[in-house]
């Protein structure tokens, strides 16, 4: 479902890079966000779109009345910008929550759902969270648009006990284009800002150093040094330190108004 229009959007590209630069730029310029969302989100590639099509099928006939046909919430919540989604790979998430269900919260359990069935729903929602990821490098480009006093009071809100006006933003709007620089406060650079970790060895040694991956098995990294370690989850103790994290967050809580909002908030520091 997702691999075509991107295979499509390379053809188009190809062809404007022939015949004329002007869109070719703006082209260039849109799949350059969606490749920053992507790397920001820690995305896979793209979901199976055959496996996303059964997805929705199942999706429709039991999820759709709570959480929307688009999966972006009605009776239940939003499930494009849920984390449990974003942290989900082939359905280990979504399918705790699926086959338990949250009794208690709503979330009826649907124990009879199949591992197949479960991956195909996982696919279809992570289809989903691409779309998204792709409908905002679309507004990226079209961008100062919102109200900078409302976006000065989500920034004092939500932004405030990191960085400040006057301090590290100082002249922020100087720095960046202003689709550049929506896309640093939507996804700051994450190889300038490594996930790092600590690692408790049985002997009781510490190993300090930057994330390479983490499943439900192993987990690995790069020492201070340079080298590379991995080890199973059972055997090291884990401790990770991500301080991107609030802008993942974040992501689930801006409505488009706010991300317009604050950068136009942001413009105003310059
Ligand atoms: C009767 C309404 C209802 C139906 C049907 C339903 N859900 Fe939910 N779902 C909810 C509610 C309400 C919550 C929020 C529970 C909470 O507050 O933790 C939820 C939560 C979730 C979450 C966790 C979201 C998060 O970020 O915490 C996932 C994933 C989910 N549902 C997937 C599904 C899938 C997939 C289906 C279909 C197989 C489905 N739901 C069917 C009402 C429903
Ligand atoms: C819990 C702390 C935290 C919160 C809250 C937070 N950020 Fe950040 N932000 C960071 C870190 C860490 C970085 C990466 C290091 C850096 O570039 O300063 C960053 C990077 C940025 C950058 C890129 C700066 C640059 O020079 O490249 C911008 C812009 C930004 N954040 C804006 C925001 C906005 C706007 C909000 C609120 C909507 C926000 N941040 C909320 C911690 C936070």
């Amino acid at each position: 479902m997702l691999t075509r229009p991107h295979r499509f959007r390379c053809v188009v590209l190809v062809v404007c890079l022939a015949i004329c630069s002007i869109p070719a730029i703006a082209q260039e310029d849109h799949d350059s966000h969606v490749q920053r969302g992507r790397e920001f989100l820690g995305l896979a590639p793209p979901p199976d779109p055959v496996a996303a099509a059964r997805g929705q099928k199942l999706f429709t006939q039991n999820c759709a009345f709570c959480h929307g046909a688009n999966a972006t919430g009605a009776e239940g919540p939003d499930l494009v910008r849920s984390t449990v989604v974003l942290h989900d790979e082939s359905g280990d998430q979504v399918g705790a929550v699926v086959l338990n269900g949250r009794p208690d919260r709503g979330m009826p359990a649907f124990p009879s759902f199949t591992r197949d069935q479960i991956a195909d729903l996982a696919a279809f929602l992570h289809a989903r969270v691409e779309a998204a990821v792709n409908r905002w490098g679309y507004k990226l480009l079209n961008v100062v648009t919102g109200n900078a006093s409302q976006g000065k009071t989500f920034f004092d809100q939500h932004c405030s006990s990191c960085h400040s006006p006057s301090g590290d933003l100082t002249n922020i709007a100087k720095k960046f284009e202003p689709a550049e620089l929506q896309a640093q406060f939507l996804y700051p650079s994450r190889s300038k800002t490594p996930t790092t970790i600590d690692i408790k060895l049985p002997s009781g040694e510490h190993i300090h150093g930057t994330l390479k991956k983490i499943d439900d098995f192993r987990v690995s990294m790069w020492d201070a040094s340079g080298e590379y370690h991995s080890w199973s989850h059972d055997s090291v103790q884990i401790q990770i330190h991500d301080p991107l994290a609030a802008h993942q967050e974040l992501l689930a809580l801006f409505t488009n108004a706010d991300m317009h909002n604050v950068l136009a908030y942001l413009e105003t520091l310059k």
